[in-house]
């Protein structure tokens, strides 16, 4: 395994920011790891797993080892009549596993299409979109634990997944994920709940829809409403949709009748951090060489050149700001180094 010096990791990261890692390596099988982790405790600096870039925000430099995961390879482990099971690689792109699954018709991730990263970088987060999230077909993860220094094998009830989290982002640098895991249907109940995908679907008068149809509206609809990360630096949702009590719902909803927001229990209500955004004035406004999408608040945009803390600082900008008209604190989605 190499570890180079003085990497720039601009191209490594999908808001293009400049940050120098003092030492990078990339890992393509799961010894590798242990061997990274060893060199690390030997040399006494941090570690940072770096999978797509795509949800990350480089403020500064990091003096440690950025170990970028590159472990390919799709497996099929199990089929029967009705489903399958597949071990995928941590360093696979998330995308192309859709596309391979999409192809096979192998239901379950289809409304996941399009979503930046790595298969490795999924269970993280547990992302999700369009009604969808990724803990619905997760199975299992095969991860190192850096604290017991062993091999674990974590099934989907022991990884905490909820909305944007789970027990790897609880417990940060904790476990490295090698492997995941998933389970999927050959006859899947197809998700087609959002709107948006039900507008696209009617629009091509699909009736009886496939799971290529939903994998390719969702394209559609993403491509239509966020901004291509190879051509406008961003990480997608830059905040997380804040959750409020129905007493706090309330009396915004009084304030404001026309706010968007959902019920996810009898007490709790899940708000469209857009529409707050956009109701502070933030939507389209630009400031130096960073802006809030002017199709989608949550999502900032590097136009030109901008450095990480500018992106930063913005980024407070508006957590202040719709603190300031509505009393919710937004948190960020993105990790910040
Ligand atoms: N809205 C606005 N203004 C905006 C954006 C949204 O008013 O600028 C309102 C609209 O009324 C809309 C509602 O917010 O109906 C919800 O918007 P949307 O359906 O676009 O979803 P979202 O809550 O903004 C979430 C995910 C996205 C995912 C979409 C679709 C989070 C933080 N984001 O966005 O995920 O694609 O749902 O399911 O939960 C990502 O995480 O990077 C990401 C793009």
């Amino acid at each position: 395994m190499l570890i180079q010096e003085n990497i720039q990791l601009s191209t490594l990261n999908s808001f293009g920011c400049k940050a120098t890692a003092s030492y990078f390596c990339t890992i393509k099988r799961k010894d590798e790891i242990n061997e990274a982790l060893s060199w690390c405790t030997h040399q006494e600096k941090p570690f940072l797993i770096l999978g797509g870039g795509s949800n990350l925000l480089f403020t500064k430099d990091f003096d440690g080892l950025v170990i970028k995961m590159e472990i390919k390879g799709i497996q099929l482990l199990k089929e029967t009549p009705s489903d399958v099971t597949i071990s995928v690689g941590a360093g696979e792109n998330w995308h192309l596993l859709v596309k391979y699954c999409v192809q096979k018709a192998w239901g379950g991730i289809e409304n996941l299409s399009l979503i930046p990263g790595t298969v490795g970088a999924a269970p993280i987060q547990n992302i999700g979109a369009y009604g969808v999230e990724a803990k619905d077909t997760i199975q299992q993860i095969t991860a190192f634990d850096t604290y017991t220094k062993q091999w674990v094998t974590l099934k989907n009830d022991t990884c905490q997944f909820s909305y944007r989290n789970s027990i790897f982002k609880r417990e940060k640098n904790r476990y490295i994920i090698s492997e995941v895991q998933f389970l999927l249907q050959k006859q899947p109940t197809l998700h087609t709940d959002y709107g948006a995908i039900r507008e696209v679907l009617h629009q091509k008068q699909i009736k009886q829809a496939s799971i290529e149809d939903i994998s390719n509206a969702i394209i559609e609809i993403r491509r239509e409403k966020l901004p291509d990360p190879a051509m406008l630096g961003n990480a997608g949702s830059f905040f997380k949709n804040p959750t409020v009590t129905l007493e706090t719902f309330n009396l915004i909803k009084h304030d404001h009748p026309a706010l968007v927001a959902f019920p996810i229990s009898d007490s709790e209500y899940k708000i469209a951090a857009g529409w707050l955004i956009e109701q502070a004035g933030w939507k389209g406004k630009k400031q130096g060489s960073v802006g809030c999408y002017e199709k989608q608040a949550l999502v900032i945009v590097n136009y030109d050149h901008a450095t990480g803390m500018e992106i930063y600082n913005f980024s407070e900008a508006i957590i202040q700001s719709v603190n300031n008209k509505f009393g919710i604190q937004l948190e960020r989605e993105v990790n910040i180094i």
